[in-house]
C-alpha cells in the first residue's frame, strides 16, 4: 500500500514536471507559415498531441488532486491554443507586407453598365414627341392577326401581308383572325388597339419590339425595334403630319436637317409617304454614305385610311388622323454608323461601352 502512494507521487510530480516543459516550450514556439502552424498544432494540441495525451493520463491521478490537475492542464491547453492563434495573426500580417498588399489603397472602381444604344434613340424620340403632347401606348408582342392586320385593313388575301414575313404562332384555318396568333410585325398593331378602346383626340406613340422571318444578316435582322406614332382628331392634316415630322427631324438630327416625302404604299394610310432626312454626313451635297443622293430613308407614314377608323370604331366623317412608323436601328445606324445590326444584340461590350458617355 505505501509503495503504491509512492509510486503514485512520483508519477505526479513527473506529470507536473511536463506541464511546465510544455508551458516552457509552449511560450518559446516560432511559426512563419501556415505548414509549421499546423505541424505545432498537431504536435501539441490533435488527438494524438501531448497536451491530449496528458490528459488521457488524468484518470490516474488520485481523485483528492484532480482538482489542481484539471486546472493545470486547462490553463495548458488555453496557453497553446493562444498561442497557437496569436501566430497565425503575425504571419498573416506579415504576409500582407510580403506580398504587397496596400490596404490603404482606395478600392477598385466598381464596373456599372452602360444603357444600350437602342435604349438612348428609344428614349431620346420619346422625349421628343412627349414635348409635342404625345403619350406612351403599349401592347402585346404576342398578337392576333385582327390587330396586327385585318383591322388595319389588310383584307384576308391581301397581297401586303406578304411585304412582311410574319411568324405565325397558331395558325387557324376557321378564318377566326383573333384566333390566329403571331408574333407582331410592327408597332401599327397598338395604334388599331388604341382607337378600339380610347375616343378621339388620341395623340400616342408606342415604342415596341417587333419580329419579322428574315435571316439574320448585317442588314436584317429576325427582331427589331420601332416606334408608331398616331394623331386623331376633328381636322387632321397632310400639312400637319409634316410639320410634326420635320419637327421631329430637326431635333433628332440637328436644326439644318431638310426632310422630303415620297408617295409610297401601306394598307392603313392613304395617301402614304416615306420619309427622307438631308445625309447627315454630307449635309446633303452626296457622298458614299447616302449612294451620292444627298437623302436617306427614316420612315414610313400617311393618313391613317378611313377603311382602318371605320374598322376601330371611329366615325371617319367626323375625324381624320396620320400615323408614321419609325425603325429604332435605322436611326440608331444613321446616328451612330453602325454598320451591322446583329451588334445590337450580341451585347460585345467593347460595343457597348463606346456608348458609355452617350447620355
Ligand atoms: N408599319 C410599317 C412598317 O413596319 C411602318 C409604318 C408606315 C407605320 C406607315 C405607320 C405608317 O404608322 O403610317 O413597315
Amino acid at each position: 500500500m505505501h509503495d503504491f502512494f509512492i509510486k503514485l507521487s512520483i508519477h505526479q510530480d513527473m506529470l507536473l514536471d511536463r506541464i511546465e516543459n510544455l508551458k516552457a516550450q509552449i511560450a518559446e514556439l516560432k511559426a512563419d507559415n501556415s505548414e509549421a502552424l499546423e505541424a505545432l498544432r498537431i504536435k501539441y494540441l490533435s488527438k494524438k498531441g501531448e497536451i491530449t495525451a496528458l490528459f488521457n493520463e488524468f484518470r490516474n491521478v488520485p481523485n483528492d488532486q484532480k482538482k489542481e490537475f484539471g486546472q493545470r492542464l486547462n490553463e495548458l491547453k488555453a496557453l497553446a491554443t493562444d498561442k497557437i492563434n496569436s501566430l497565425k495573426e503575425e504571419f498573416k500580417a506579415k504576409e500582407v507586407v510580403a506580398n504587397k498588399i496596400d490596404i490603404t489603397r482606395p478600392a477598385f472602381p466598381e464596373e456599372i453598365g452602360t444603357r444600350h444604344p437602342i435604349s438612348l434613340v428609344r428614349k431620346e424620340i420619346i422625349d421628343i414627341f412627349s414635348r409635342l403632347g404625345f403619350t406612351l401606348a403599349d401592347g402585346p408582342e404576342v398578337e392576333d392577326d385582327m390587330h396586327v392586320f385585318t383591322s388595319l385593313n389588310f383584307a384576308a388575301d391581301h397581297p401586303a401581308r406578304d411585304m412582311q414575313d410574319t411568324f405565325f404562332i397558331n395558325e387557324d384555318k376557321s378564318g377566326d383572325v383573333t384566333r390566329n396568333i403571331v408574333l407582331r410585325s410592327h408597332t401599327s398593331s397598338v395604334q388599331s388597339r388604341v382607337m378600339k378602346t380610347t375616343e378621339p383626340p388620341i395623340r400616342i406613340i408606342c415604342p415596341g419590339r417587333v419580329y419579322r422571318n428574315e435571316a439574320i444578316t448585317a442588314r436584317a435582322h429576325c427582331f427589331f425595334h420601332q416606334i408608331e406614332g398616331l394623331y386623331i382628331d376633328k381636322n387632321v392634316s397632310f400639312a400637319d403630319l409634316k410639320q410634326v415630322l420635320l419637327y421631329f427631324a430637326k431635333e433628332l438630327f440637328g436644326p439644318d436637317t431638310k426632310i422630303r416625302l415620297r408617295p409610297s404604299y401601306f394598307p392603313f394610310t392613304e395617301p402614304s409617304a416615306e420619309m427622307d432626312v438631308s445625309c447627315m454626313l454630307c449635309g446633303g451635297e452626296g457622298c458614299g454614305f447616302c449612294k451620292h443622293t444627298g437623302w436617306v430613308e427614316i420612315l414610313g407614314c400617311g393618313m391613317v385610311d378611313p377603311n382602318v377608323l371605320e374598322l376601330c370604331g371611329i366615325d371617319s366623317k367626323v375625324y381624320t388622323g396620320y400615323a408614321f412608323g419609325v425603325g429604332v436601328e435605322r436611326i440608331t445606324n444613321l446616328k451612330y454608323m453602325v454598320k451591322d445590326l446583329r451588334m445590337f444584340s450580341e451585347n460585345d461590350v467593347r460595343f457597348l461601352r463606346e456608348f458609355e458617355h452617350t447620355h
